[in-house]
């Protein structure tokens, strides 16, 4: 899996890498692992209030996200996941996977873990597949003008 490979903007819809004080939001691809089939969606709280509150951090361009798409990029070196999923809203999440701490990857409207096959929705962070248990960490992400903030 190469998760480096430079992408066209055409082919970012579903997969956008938003990098964090890149003069332009540089955009890498990512390529999500196949998660496994079958295992038991475990119990889970609705995802919790998000987290953050500190000073917003610009993630990358909001034209690098289109709406519907996924992606990841990076916070005060923090790995965090994204998704857009109307034209005034980003919701963000701390991209460590809650099984292992293996960082989670977009994959449509989901984020998947390389690691043991968790699967999160990108909606709401909860699980989709195990042996997640739990959901992704949200994170209080905003839209200021042309750009995606985070607050860490
Ligand atoms: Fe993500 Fe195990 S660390 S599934």
């Amino acid at each position: 899996m190469d998760s480096s490979a430079p992408l066209n903007r055409r082919t970012l819809l579903n997969h956008s890498v938003l990098t964090a004080g890149a003069a332009a939001g540089s955009i890498a691809a990512l390529t999500g692992c196949s998660p496994q089939q079958g295992a038991p969606a475990a119990a889970q709280m609705p995802s919790a209030v998000p987290s953050g509150g500190g000073t917003p951090v610009r993630v990358g361009r909001l034209a690098d996200l289109a709406v519907g798409a996924t992606g990841s990029a990076k916070a005060n070196n923090k790995n965090i996941v994204l998704y857009r999923p109307d034209e005034t809203s980003v919701l963000a999440y701390s991209a460590v996977c809650t099984h292992a701490g293996c960082t989670v990857a977009a994959a449509g409207k989901k984020f998947d873990c390389p690691c043991h096959g968790s699967s999160f929705e990108a909606a709401d962070g909860t699980v989709i597949t195990g042996p997640a248990q739990r959901p992704l960490v949200p994170l209080q992400a905003a839209i200021d003008g042309d750009w995606i903030t985070v607050s860490l």
